[in-house]
């Protein structure tokens, strides 16, 4: 029986499915598969797709309703719609000063031990208002749609207190209420220990897990809980602790793992079950080759290294080799990595980490979703998930890295519905 259609996106010159052959995340060799169909098309109803694939194939398995809309995709590049797994674009307000200083050579740490980093950020976040964060987070995710993300991971962690991080994650429950896209909340209240906990940490691992984790499971206002496992945060054993806190709570883990040090906090993410484990720039061998053996996504943040600014980046080539599912990430927050834009992790994937374009779009999309748990709904296109997919402008997929900080993302199709910025 053919399917009901009430969109038909036709003239597709490549249609990058990202079918999945075993519903299982991409590793090693099958990591460059893009499902890549030549002049192909896209059936959707009611905002799911009905039909995929081939021209051909496509109009003759569906039946358009008398109100079918069609769109000349014009021989361009279609591909699903970016998972940005990891991001923090709750944040009050932009740290222009400091990358100033950066790019003249000052440290990272040099910066934070000043004042500045995560604990300026929390600093404008506990000055400013739930309504007024409300409104400059919405603005910037609506930035991350303009670039083609349509599924958005967001963390709090610029609270560092039981108020100022519910504020964060109401305002993050709020945004996945009014944003078109899907809207995933991460629990990072261990961010950083703040300040006024320093010469007592304990006191703050404790209300973490005695008092902030279960009021906000109780409020259902998370699904993931973060910690940023490095030296001078959270020990590897602190890190293991919270998160296995918050996993008894009922939340799901993931990890700020092996950034600036090796401190095996990827394995302890594997240890622990975590879904994910980001960064890893400084993951060692015997790590990557745990984390091949696990369930274990590792996410790859290349604006982190590219905006520090960095020559510092994770061993890609080396994970994906040995067989790690990778996903990329924007990491999108005020002090490392200022950037909402996919196309650009990318590119930076590309030039400074030796992933193919092929690898990058699979990890940007296909792999993210993984990292989500969101892989029945999004991250391909196939029969039954969200029509969430752009149309780029461009007819070789290859150009998204190659013709970098350009505009490349040209329609951003959300449920079939097309986002069209504020206008939409
Ligand atoms: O993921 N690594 C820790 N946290 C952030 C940086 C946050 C900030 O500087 O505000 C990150 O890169
Ligand atoms: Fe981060």
């Amino acid at each position: 029986m053919k399917r009901e259609a009430d969109l038909v996106v036709k003239n597709c010159g490549q249609l990058l499915t990202l079918r999945s052959t075993d519903r299982t995340p991409r590793r090693g060799s099958a990591l460059a598969d893009l499902g890549l169909v030549e002049n192909g098309a896209v059936a959707i109803r009611k905002g799911r797709i009905v039909g995929v694939g081939s021209a051909s194939s496509v109009e003759s398995s569906i039946q358009p309703v008398a109100t079918c809309r069609e769109i000349d995709a014009g021989r361009a590049v279609v591909m699903p719609g970016f998972v940005d797994c990891h991001t923090h674009t709750c944040f009050a307000r932009y740290r222009l000063d400091e990358y100033e200083k950066r790019v003249r050579g000052v440290p990272y740490s040099e910066i934070a031990r000043a004042g500045g980093g995560i604990a300026k950020s929390v600093a404008d976040v506990k000055e400013m208002d739930e309504e007024t964060l409300l409104e400059v987070s919405e603005k910037r995710l609506k930035g991350c749609l303009d670039h083609g993300s349509t599924t958005v991971e967001i963390k709090s962690g610029y609270g560092l207190d039981l108020d100022n991080e519910l504020k964060q994650l109401r305002v993050i429950k709020r945004l996945a209420e009014v944003s078109p896209a899907q809207v995933v909340s991460t629990f990072l209240g261990a961010h950083a220990v703040p300040g006024e906990f320093r010469d007592r940490r304990e006191a703050y691992i404790s209300q973490l897990i005695h008092e902030m984790i279960p009021l906000v499971v109780d409020q259902g206002l998370a699904e993931f809980v973060d910690v940023f496992s490095e030296i001078g945060v959270f020990t590897t054993r602190e890190a293991e602790r919270i998160l296995r806190a918050g996993i008894s709570a009922g939340l799901k883990g993931r990890v700020h793992a092996d950034e600036l040090n090796d401190t095996g906090s990827a394995e302890m993410a594997v240890r622990v079950g975590a879904v994910s484990a980001d960064h890893l720039t400084k993951i060692n061998t015997r790590a990557i080759t745990r984390m091949a053996d696990s369930n274990v996504i590792g996410v790859l943040l290349p604006g982190t290294s590219f905006g520090l600014p960095s020559l510092d980046f994770a061993p890609a080539r080396d994970m994906v080799e040995r067989g790690v599912a990778i996903a990329i990430a924007t990491d999108f927050n005020p002090g490392s990595s200022p950037s909402e834009s996919m196309p650009m992790m990318i590119s930076i994937a590309c030039s400074h980490m030796g992933l193919s374009a092929a690898e990058a779009i699979a990890g940007a999309t296909y792999n993210a979703a993984f990292a989500l748990c969101r892989a029945e709904e999004v991250g391909s296109l196939e029969v039954g998930k969200h029509a969430d997919f752009l149309i780029l402008d461009c007819e070789d997929y290859r150009e998204v890295p190659y013709r970098f900080g350009t505009r490349i993302v040209g329609r951003v199709f959300i449920g079939g519905n097309e986002w069209k910025g504020d206008s939409s």
